[in-house]
């Protein structure tokens, strides 16, 4: 059994971009360099997007500039557009996150474009990316169920997953963007997705609201992924997704892996 875990921490990016109130650029920074210190080798620092859609993430890469980077440890920006990339280079960012959806709704909802098009928009990230060594990581959100169009078909999210890999993600994160999923249609979601992407390549990325998310972590544990999000104290939500609470807390993840016989770093 492969016994090291791998957690990505969300809370500065997923967490924070759904506070109602502004958190301070000091306060930001301070929280980042205490999760550096708690031993987290990858750390989504922030988002490059639009300050009108999401005013909590104003300023990330100034905090990336910045935060103190170990080298030891991988910090990433989550990038919507060539813009989103092209602010990122500006700080030297080395690693970058692109999003987009399994369902249609859900991404006009969240990026003012269908699926198709955000692929668009992700070609020339790709294209500038490569010529500067940035890893690319991607995101699919709504793996199970969507806000606005209900229960999702896993091959859909294969499907969106699938070419996420073959555009050059290094890893993808299957995001449960609402929390309503259980352990049985996680496991059914990510079988398709297994039957397409390698195990290693696959990262599970849970919200809380059912208080389900520790229960889909052990079955995806179960299923051979060896990759999860998470954010610290339970942060978080989804500004486009009405009435999600946090993603799953780090905390508690920590806790179910270690008690479990995996390790984890932190
Ligand atoms: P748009 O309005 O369709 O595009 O937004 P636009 O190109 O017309 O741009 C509108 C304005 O934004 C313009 O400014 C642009 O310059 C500016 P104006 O001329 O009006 O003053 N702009 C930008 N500014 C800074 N950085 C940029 C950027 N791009 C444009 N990169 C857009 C399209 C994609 C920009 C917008 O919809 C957006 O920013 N969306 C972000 C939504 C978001 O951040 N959602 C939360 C993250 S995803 C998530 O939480 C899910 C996840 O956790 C997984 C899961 O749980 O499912 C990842
Ligand atoms: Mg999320």
């Amino acid at each position: 059994m492969n016994d090291f875990v791998k957690i990505v921490e969300v809370g500065a990016r997923d967490g924070l971009q759904n506070e109602k109130s502004v958190i301070h650029f000091e306060q930001r920074l301070e929280l980042l360099n205490r999760l550096v210190q708690s031993g987290f080798k990858s750390i989504e620092v922030g988002s490059c997007v639009s300050p009108r859609w999401v005013p909590q993430m104003d300023k990330s890469t100034d905090l990336y500039a910045a935060l103190e980077k170990p080298e030891q440890v991988n910090f990433s920006l989550l990038v919507p557009n060539i813009k989103g990339l092209e602010a990122a280079l500006q700080v030297g960012c080395k690693e970058i996150a692109v999003f987009t959806a399994a369902s249609e709704s859900f991404a006009h909802k969240n990026i003012n474009c269908s699926i198709d098009e955000s692929f668009a928009r992700f070609e020339p990230i790709f294209a500038l990316a490569k010529q500067h060594n940035i890893k690319v990581r991607g995101y699919v959100s709504c793996v199970v169920d969507c806000p606005y169009e209900g229960a999702i078909d896993p091959q859909k999210v294969a499907m969106t997953a699938k070419r996420l890999f073959d555009l050059g993600c290094y890893e993808i994160s299957l995001g449960e963007t609402i929390g309503t999923a259980t352990p049985i249609r996680v496991r059914q979601m990510l079988q398709a997705c297994l039957d397409v992407i390698p195990v290693e390549c696959i990262a599970g990325h849970f919200h809380d609201t059912y208080g389900m998310a520790i229960a889909n972590i052990a079955e995806s544990l179960n299923q051979g992924i060896r990759i999860f999000d998470s954010s610290i104290a339970g942060l978080g939500g989804c500004p486009y997704a009405k009435g999600a609470t946090g993603n799953v807390a780090t905390e508690d993840v920590v806790y179910l892996l270690e008690q479990s016989g995996f390790q984890t770093g932190i």
